[in-house]
């Protein structure tokens, strides 16, 4: 992620009221806690956000994902109403309420698999990893965790270990949890063996017949985790034989496959879930992030036999599960299902990766473009030849994009790509628009 420090000095903040609470959070806000745009929202609707002095921006970044069903929903505003006049919180662990095990069941039913399948749920994205790994190892009694090159599970010690990108993520942070193995991703566009896909027969696979023989013995892994398309690591899309051939090699070695699905989830790729483009049925799921609109919330969902394994009080937590932001999932769901936000995530990533490839043609430093639905990402380089990657002008493109009234993030390893992740409740017009901002941006910035 881009630091909020480099953008804000690049560009003024756009008025006074920003201006003084800017200072303010410079004064009392922790440091480390950074922000890609240096504005303050004061409200969202749809695609749409305004900050306190009155501008108005198109937003590209859903929040990091969040908003697939875009800013404050009515049906889910209204329902986030109707629940906290009712009940705020019991603790699911001391009394319990109908909302939890309504969405329980919601996602046990639309998540891929035929197994019967249960879920538990807790408060972030990390904490659903931290819970798919501790439930694998009591389900196998094994300890030790494959993790792939580029992939980001959330920040706490263990997904922190899990996760690529030495800075920001992981410098001075250490030590990191143990048992944690990192095998290269299936990223085709800076392949770590050098190959080109098809013709190289996935080296990515091949590699574990010599990991298993020196780095770890299969007997003592009990899970492989993975983004089913790497979000912060650049939007990385894997080619289609990548994940079910991984599957393959967890199914032979009795290792349960985790697709963290926290950022690809709930319709953003043209589907409910991204697996289901690549056929897999993952033994667990995590999930979070657009799940409810906002509301702190994740879930992990996997086999009956898996998730059993824990016996009871050995997982939870005092907020998981709050009954607001069940209800608010429930009505997101509904929302996605109703409106059909999987075929509208189809068209958006269409018309999305048509713009950006034919901006590439006149664009020497966009090297590459990919995207999997509306999960789209244009990756910069310095040279197409050597890929150097062009993180200076990520961030330059960033500020003009701010400029303009358009929100848009980085990601990337390298920092030099730029993802797009706009609500699928986005109007052709302001797509329209959008994109229009993103292409005088760019050529602004190439052509200095
Ligand atoms: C794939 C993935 N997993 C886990 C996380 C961590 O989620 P959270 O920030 O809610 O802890 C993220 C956050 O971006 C993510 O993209």
């Amino acid at each position: 992620m881009l630091r909020g420090t480099e953008l804000a000095n690049m560009i003024s903040p756009p008025g006074g009221k920003t201006e003084s609470l800017l200072e303010k959070k410079r004064r009392y806000v922790a440091r480390g806690i950074s922000s890609v745009a240096p504005i303050f929202v004061e409200s969202a609707k749809g695609s749409v956000v305004r900050d306190i002095d009155g501008n108005r921006y198109i937003d590209f970044s859903s929040g990091i994902g969040v908003v697939n069903a875009g800013h404050c929903p009515d049906p889910v505003v209204d329902a986030v109403k109707a629940q906290s006049e009712r009940l705020l919180h019991t603790c699911f662990m001391v009394s319990m309420y109908a909302p939890y095990v309504e969405l329980a069941e919601t996602l046990a039913k639309i998540t891929p698999g035929s197994a019967p399948k249960k879920a538990m749920l807790v408060n972030s994205g990390s904490e659903a990893v931290e819970n798919a790994v501790k439930i694998a190892r009591a389900a196998t009694k094994k300890t030790g965790v494959i993790a792939f090159e580029a992939g980001y599970h959330g920040r706490t010690l263990l997904t922190m270990s899990l996760t690529s990108k030495v800075r920001p993520y992981k410098h001075e942070f250490g030590p990191f949890a143990p048992e944690v193995y990192k095998v290269p991703s299936a990223y085709c566009y800076r392949c770590i063996f050098q190959s080109n896909y098809p013709e190289c027969g996935l080296h990515c696979l091949e590699y574990f017949k010599r990991f298993f023989v020196s780095e770890a013995d299969p007997s003592g892994i009990g899970s492989m985790i993975i983004e089913p398309v790497q979000g912060e690591g650049g939007f990385i899309v894997p080619p289609k034989e990548f994940l079910p051939g991984l599957k393959a090699i967890c199914e032979e070695h009795e290792i349960v496959f985790i697709a963290d699905e926290v950022q690809t989830g709930f319709a953003r790729t043209g589907k409910m879930f991204a697996v289901e483009h690549y056929g897999v049925a993952p033994d667990i799921m995590t999930l979070a992030k657009s799940i409810a609109s906002g509301m702190p919330l994740s879930a992990v969902v996997g086999r009956e036999d898996i998730m059993d394994a824990p016996t009871p009080g050995r997982v939870g937590g005092t907020y998981g599960g709050n009954p607001v932001a069940c209800t608010a999932a429930l009505a997101t769901i509904d929302f996605i299902q109703k409106e059909d936000l999987c075929g509208r995530a189809e068209k958006i990533g269409a018309v999305l990766t048509h713009r950006m490839k034919s901006l590439q043609e006149r664009c020497p430093a966009i090297g590459d473009v990919r995207s999997l639905g509306a999960m789209v990402a244009v990756e910069f380089v310095k040279n197409r030849e050597t890929k150097e990657p062009a993180r200076d002008e990520v961030i330059a493109i960033i500020g003009e994009c701010l400029k303009r009234g358009l929100l848009v993030m980085g990601a990337g390893i390298f920092s030099n790509v730029v993802r797009f992740l706009p609500p699928l409740v986005i109007t052709e017009s302001q797509l329209d628009q959008a994109i229009g901002i993103f292409e005088e941006s760019t050529d602004v910035v190439c052509r200095k």
